[in-house]
């Protein structure tokens, strides 16, 4: 990957390794992954330097960060063509942090929606981290001069403040990041809850609201069998009114390609029993094959550290480069040490 740096850009993605990932992640992004690899040089990081801004349970904050790096290498990274690896274990994310800090004002991290949102969810731990987040989140991008950072809407902030503080430093010392572009895929910003289909489906919410990537088939039809609809009986996409059928139509046609209205006209009259079906069968031939290679992948946990510890070293590599551009452009002593 590294001699292939120059034709291809740079893709950079962070993932938290707190709780578990979803249809949503999955439809939104991890189905992309295979394109994707094809057109970018791709960086996945399981961010477990963010995951600690709010208390972790150890044993599972690491168990979940090989779990995360197997879904996503079962949803189809190529570890190849691609990098993936801990974020922890490339100190470079670290360091640039502190750097970008001095270049970042405290007004405009007070801004921050998710940072308001987060204070008002823990409240017994407002720490210095949960305010700082953006700004490692803009060394994981800078670090590797990433050209596209996929993420979800809720992310976008943090985006432009990344772009915000790489164009300040830039100002200062001349062409020292390049400027990343957010990329906001539009379907998967769309699954919603189960249980309250106005909002987004979410990890973080209620176990039958969402669809984890490793939910066993008969919980995948238990789930979508209790999902929230209206008291109508009418198929019909019309997200204001009839917002979880609705979200049941687009996550049969994410997943099958065919388009909502030819689902409508082919459920017409049937009512909602086999909607549910239709989306039940859908989202388990989807996810059983992602399973079964998920359960091929952790048996083999060896190999599995050994892609990430290959990946961190990589990684390592081009973190170097960059921080030691930034610096000597910033000012610090060059070391005489080889
Ligand atoms: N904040 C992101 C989230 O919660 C995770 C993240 C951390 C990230 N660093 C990143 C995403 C860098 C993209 C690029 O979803």
């Amino acid at each position: 990957m590294e001699g292939e740096i120059q034709k291809k850009k740079i893709l950079f993605s962070g993932v938290q390794p707190s709780g578990t990932l979803t249809l949503g992640n999955y439809i939104g992004a991890l189905r992309n992954f295979n394109l994707l690899q094809d057109e970018y040089n791709c960086i996945y990081c399981i961010v477990d330097l963010h995951a600690i801004t709010v208390r972790q349970d150890p044993a599972t904050l690491r168990r979940r960060c090989l779990e995360v790096a197997g879904i996503y290498m079962a949803c189809g990274i190529d570890p190849e063509k691609s990098l993936i690896y801990c974020q922890s274990h490339v100190s470079g994310h670290a360091e640039l942090n502190w750097v970008l800090s001095c270049f970042t004002y405290m007004g405009e991290l007070q801004r921050m929606t998710q940072f308001k949102d987060k204070c008002a969810k823990n409240e017994n731990n407002i720490n210095a981290g949960l305010f700082t987040y953006p700004v490692l989140m803009a060394a994981d991008i800078l670090l590797y001069q990433a050209d596209m950072v996929p993420v979800g809407s809720d992310q976008k902030q943090h985006i432009e403040i990344t772009r915000d503080i790489a164009q300040r430093i830039n100002g200062i010392y001349g062409d020292v990041f390049v400027v990343p572009d957010a990329y906001i895929p539009k379907v998967g910003a769309r699954i919603m809850s189960l249980t309250e289909p106005e909002k987004k489906m979410s990890k973080s919410d209620s176990e039958d609201s969402y669809i984890a990537i490793l939910d066993e088939p008969n919980i995948i039809r238990k789930k979508i069998r209790r999902a929230v609809t209206d008291s109508d009986t009418e198929i019909r996409f019309d997200r204001e009114n009839k917002p979880g059928v609705s979200n049941l139509l687009d996550i049969i046609s994410a997943l099958s390609g065919e388009s909502v209205e030819s689902i409508v006209i082919s459920l017409q009259g049937k009512g909602y029993g086999a909607l549910k079906d239709a989306a039940a069968d859908c989202v388990v031939d989807t996810l059983s094959p992602i399973q079964a290679e998920y359960k091929r992948i952790m048996a083999d946990k060896a190999y599995l550290q050994g892609i990430l510890d290959k990946s961190a070293d990589t990684a390592n590599k081009l973190a170097k480069r960059t921080l030691s551009k930034v610096y000597r452009k910033v000012g610090l002593a060059q070391s005489g040490r080889k």
